[in-house]
């Protein structure tokens, strides 16, 4: 029988490499509650049309990428419906926003969520089938804020103010305006036009998006194509004063918050909601897929999911991007632990249990070994282990005074039983 594995761009995560994970979230749950954000959980499976009229229909993502089925009716008064397993959590958190009336507390909603996402893409290095999501999220009805460049700015500190506590260096924030709803008109008539005569030269996607959605041509990889598209129209110049005013303030904030970004005019990002602000955080070690996070404002998400109006910014870092830049950037050892408690005989395997205990509540990291090891197999295992092996014989449980080894040092100590969880921190 052929064994079986996890599924292609799915994969298990393992200790030691989970630790890192959780210093990852747990670097983001402080930082983010700092700013002011509660957690949202919303379902792993959703609506299908959620994402259709979200995310939209010509995105890569919803024609391509989702993992859709068709759940059976189990009885007669339910209906079989279209489910999909969620590509991404803006959309969810929109419906979710939109489905308990959180607009009308009046208040600026800041919700971040961490999960699994599901696009069936092409695996390679840094992109996966499962992969994992650390986002945020800010919207409210205008009268609370919600479409002040203040946000989006507080939003990319936050951000900067994250990758630099989580230690990750040489990040790269580049950053765009796709217009509002009023400036897109006008710049994709623009775009159609300048595709009309060029589009047949280019690959059958982009002769299709030309059609259909004009702006995702220009976040083509098509490599023959980007001579084409490096000479089409730049959204830049379409955008209308308040645009213009909004992006200006959006980075003099940053400026003064001492911010670094570059503006790149090309970046419209993969999904259908943007508008204005668009941004992504992207880093040099990571090869093709080197985008760390993305993210933007997306003022009209919420009207074409049936909500009110409800603008808002908002971002999603690839959590599996992050762990590999940090595994990059320090090859990565597991943490020791403090200690390594050696029975000497099995006759010494309660008394030991009953040791690690103490110490395990008095908050120290302990591995326990077992009576029935040799000493030299303890002091192997130990020193993979932990930092020190604490030996405990008959003596040592009779006297009271264990004998303790530094495995870096070589230095042997005796200590009371009672100022052991102490020295074994020291
Ligand atoms: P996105 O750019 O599609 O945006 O994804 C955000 C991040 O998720 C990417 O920058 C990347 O780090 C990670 N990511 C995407 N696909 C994969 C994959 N197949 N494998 C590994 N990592 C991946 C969104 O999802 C938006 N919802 C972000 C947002 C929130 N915009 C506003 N609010």
């Amino acid at each position: 029988m052929s064994t079986l594995k996890a599924v292609r761009g799915t994969r298990d995560l393992l200790p030691p490499e989970t630790e890192l994970w959780n210093f990852v979230e747990e670097t983001a749950r402080r930082v983010f509650a700092r700013y002011n954000f509660g957690e949202v959980r919303t379902p792993i499976f959703e609506d299908t049309q959620l994402f259709a009229r979200g995310v939209g229909e010509e995105t890569d993502i919803v024609s391509k990428e989702m993992y859709t089925w068709e759940d059976r009716a189990r009885a007669q008064s339910e209906k079989a419906q279209s489910l999909t397993l969620r590509p991404e959590n803006t959309a969810g958190v929109v419906r979710a926003y939109i489905e308990h009336k959180m607009g009308e507390t009046g208040l600026l909603q800041k919700l971040f969520y961490i999960g699994p996402q599901f696009r069936r893409e092409r695996p390679q290095k840094g992109r996966y089938r499962q992969f994992w999501q650390i986002g945020a999220e800010v919207i409210g009805p205008p009268s609370a804020g919600s479409e002040s460049p203040l946000r989006d700015a507080e939003v990319l500190e936050m951000l900067a103010t994250f990758l630099d506590e989580l230690g990750i260096a040489g990040w790269r924030l580049e950053i765009n305006s796709v217009g509002s709803a009023t400036d897109r008109p006008r710049y994709l008539a623009a775009l159609r036009e300048a595709l009309a005569p060029v589009k047949h030269l280019m690959c059958e996607d982009n002769q299709r998006r030309a059609e259909t959605n004009p702006l995702r041509v220009l976040d083509s990889k098509d490599p023959n194509d980007q001579e084409i598209i490096e000479k089409l129209p730049k959204i830049a110049d379409y955008l209308d004063e308040s645009s213009k005013e909004h992006f200006a303030a959006v980075l003099a904030a940053l400026d003064r918050c001492g911010v670094p970004y570059a503006v790149n005019p090309r970046l419209v990002r993969g999904l259908d909601y943007y508008t204005r602000t668009t941004f992504e955080f992207t880093h040099g070690g990571l090869g093709a897929q080197n985008a760390l996070l993305g993210g933007g404002r997306y003022d009209g998400l919420s009207e074409a999911i049936g909500g009110p109006k409800a603008p808002g910014i908002g971002f999603a870092m690839g959590e599996d991007r992050l762990i590999l830049t940090l595994q990059a950037q320090a090859a990565q050892k597991p943490a020791p632990a403090d200690a390594y408690i050696a029975p000497l005989g099995e006759a010494l395997n309660p008394a030991a249990l009953e040791l690690t205990r103490d110490l395990r509540r008095a908050g120290l990291r302990i591995e326990l070994g077992d009576g029935s090891f040799r000493l030299k197999k303890s002091f192997e295992f130990g020193n993979k282990l932990a930092r020190k092996i604490v030996l405990l014989g008959e003596d040592e449980l009779q006297s009271g005074i264990l004998t303790v080894k530094d495995f870096a040092t070589g230095e042997q100590v005796k200590v009371p039983r009672a100022e052991l969880a102490q020295s074994l921190t020291a």
